[in-house]
């Protein structure tokens, strides 16, 4: 076996916060917010249809009466739709074959067990260590290598690797706000430094190349394994991973790095390279359908399904419209900053966009947006000249492109950089359709709002101000210039204005 190179952390699965964590965040986020009374659980969206002459979507559930809307946002997601292998023989597997986002069996399920893991993504990265501690052997198939890094935001850890925050720091969180947000900045900061390392040929691209191949070669023992290990594509043409303790379980006495391609699956094993490994359960670590085409019938204008126009490829403005699906919105749609840096900060960004979108809706009595097609190309033509200079169009397989190799996952610029994008407001590329003949009819007496609120404050737009100095008076009776300075000494009698 290969040499083990470096001694395990037992903090490392506690950088992050856990899956119930989260999920205990959001059920108290929406319970806060009263957002449950606004959720119908367990429905499946099977249809959605515009209506040009009622100017609304009609939307088919799996159990319910159809639904009217004004306006339909798709939040139905990028990475669930997982995909299994297609390998020749996989049905023929005598025991059990799970996928990574379909796991609903226990550590106890796997305890004895010989275990094929199919995949070198983010998600084989993560599932190995969490498990050899449990199963009797895993073999892992590795098609290509990821680049891999150390637990991202690692400097702000106490410890190399994980930390767990301690009792007296969640106090200080509670109770020291500026402290907290100036935590909560720093790793925003480091997550959104990330662009300048994806433009191919810049000297933070190659700086990162440098530092992860040494860190992967001090982690990594024989030198067999470092060239089969070690990536030769571009850092961050497919997405990185933090997965050091990947790279330690790779070279336990019960694991198994096999590379290239899986020739077939038979009853009992895998077989690549021409040998079968035996296998009592196979975990398929090969990621999602990313193609962007819904998982729903979506029909916009003329009858146009969004399936079939997304069929090679999908194209919307800046992620979040198509042309020619009015009053649509989708949250992570093709070329969003999905790796530009914090997805998070992206996504309110896009919910924020979308709020603006309707409020404007709502107040000028529009009866629908549709983004206009010209528009639409020039952002798809700007983002793929743009991708010719990222390390995304490079020499890796990833599902950031699509067959053609076109970049359709991926923002062209900074996640930052989208957020000003959207912040700018740029009405102007949608075709508007209002509810009356005349756009202006919804001004009504013309009235404001304010005069409407028998409470509103009729000169708000008036607020604390500093008065200007005396000099300015003086200096505007004599026709000074703007930057000259009055006369300190000089006293103006008041006579003089
Ligand atoms: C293993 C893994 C780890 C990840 N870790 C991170 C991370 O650490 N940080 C990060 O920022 N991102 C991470 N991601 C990416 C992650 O997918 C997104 O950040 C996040 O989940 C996006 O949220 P979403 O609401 O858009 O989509 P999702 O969380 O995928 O939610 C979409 C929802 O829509 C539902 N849905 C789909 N189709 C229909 C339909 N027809 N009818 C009704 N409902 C439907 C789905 O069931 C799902 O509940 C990870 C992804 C994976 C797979
Ligand atoms: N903690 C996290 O943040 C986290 C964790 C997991 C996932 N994610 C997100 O989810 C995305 C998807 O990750 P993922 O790992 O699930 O999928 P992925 O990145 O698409 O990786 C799929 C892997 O399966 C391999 N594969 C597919 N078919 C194969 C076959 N027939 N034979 C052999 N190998 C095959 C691929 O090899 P090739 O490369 O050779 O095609 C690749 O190594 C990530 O990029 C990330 O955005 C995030």
């Amino acid at each position: 076996m290969y040499q083990y190179s470096f001694a395990p952390n037992p903090n490392w699965s506690r950088f992050y916060s856990s899956s119930a964590e989260i999920q205990a965040y959001i059920k108290a986020v929406a319970f806060h917010y009263n957002v449950y009374s606004s959720i119908t659980f367990n429905t499946l969206v099977n249809k959605a249809v515009w209506s040009e002459e009622h100017t609304t979507w009609a939307i088919s559930v799996d159990n319910g009466p159809d639904v009217e809307c004004d306006i339909l946002v798709n939040g139905s997601g990028i990475l669930n739709n997982f995909k299994f292998p297609d390998l020749k023989g996989l049905g023929t597997f005598k025991g059990q074959v799970l996928h990574t986002a379909d796991w609903n069996v226990s550590a106890d399920f796997l305890s004895g067990k010989r275990v094929a893991i199919i995949g070198a993504g983010a998600s084989a990265i993560q599932t190995l260590p969490a498990i050899q501690d449990t199963v009797t052997h895993a073999d892992v198939y590795i098609r290509t290598p990821s680049w891999i890094m150390s637990p991202v935001l690692e400097a702000m850890a106490t410890t190399k690797g994980n930390h767990e925050y301690t009792p007296e720091e969640k106090e200080r969180f509670r109770t020291d706000p500026k402290f907290y947000l100036e935590c909560r900045k720093e790793m925003e900061v480091e997550s959104n430094k990330v662009l300048k390392a994806f433009i191919r040929g810049s000297k933070e691209q190659a700086s990162l190349r440098a530092n992860l191949e040494a860190n992967m070669k001090a982690l990594i023992g024989d030198p067999e394994l470092q060239a089969q290990l070690i990536p030769t594509f571009e850092v961050g043409c497919r997405r990185l991973s933090p997965g050091e303790p990947y790279l330690a379980a790779l070279q336990r006495d019960n694991v198994t790095p096999v590379f290239g391609d899986v020739d077939e699956v038979l009853p009992d094993g895998v077989v690549s390279g021409g040998v079968l490994r035996p296998a009592d359960v196979i975990i398929a670590a090969t990621g999602f359908d990313t193609s962007f085409r819904p998982r729903f019938s979506i029909v916009g204008q003329n009858g146009v399904e969004l399936r079939n126009l997304w069929k090679d490829n999908p194209v919307a403005y800046c992620g979040l419209a198509v042309a020619g699906f009015p009053n649509y919105f989708v949250f992570l749609g093709p070329n969003t900053p999905i790796s530009n840096g914090s997805v998070m900060g992206t996504l309110e960004a896009t919910a924020d966009y979308f709020v603006r979108i309707m409020q404007k809706m709502v107040a000028q009595d529009v009866a629908y947006f549709n983004v206009r097609a010209d528009v639409q190309a020039d952002f798809d033509s700007q983002t793929q000249a743009t991708m010719q200079n990222m390390v995304w169009t490079g020499s890796c397989n990833s599902w950031f492109k699509n067959k053609q190799g076109k970049v359709i996952a991926l923002w062209p610029g900074s996640s930052l950089h989208y957020r000003e994008v959207l912040e700018a407001n740029r009405w102007e590329d949608y075709e508007w359709k209002y509810r009356q003949t005349n756009r202006f009819a919804y001004w009504g007496q013309g009235f404001s709002k304010v005069e409407d609120d028998e409470n509103g404050d009729l000169a708000y737009y008036l607020h604390a101000h500093e008065p200007l100095p005396l000099e300015a008076y003086y200096d505007a009776s004599r026709g000074r210039g703007v930057g000259v300075s009055p006369d300190p000494s000089r006293i103006y009698p008041e006579e003089e204005f």
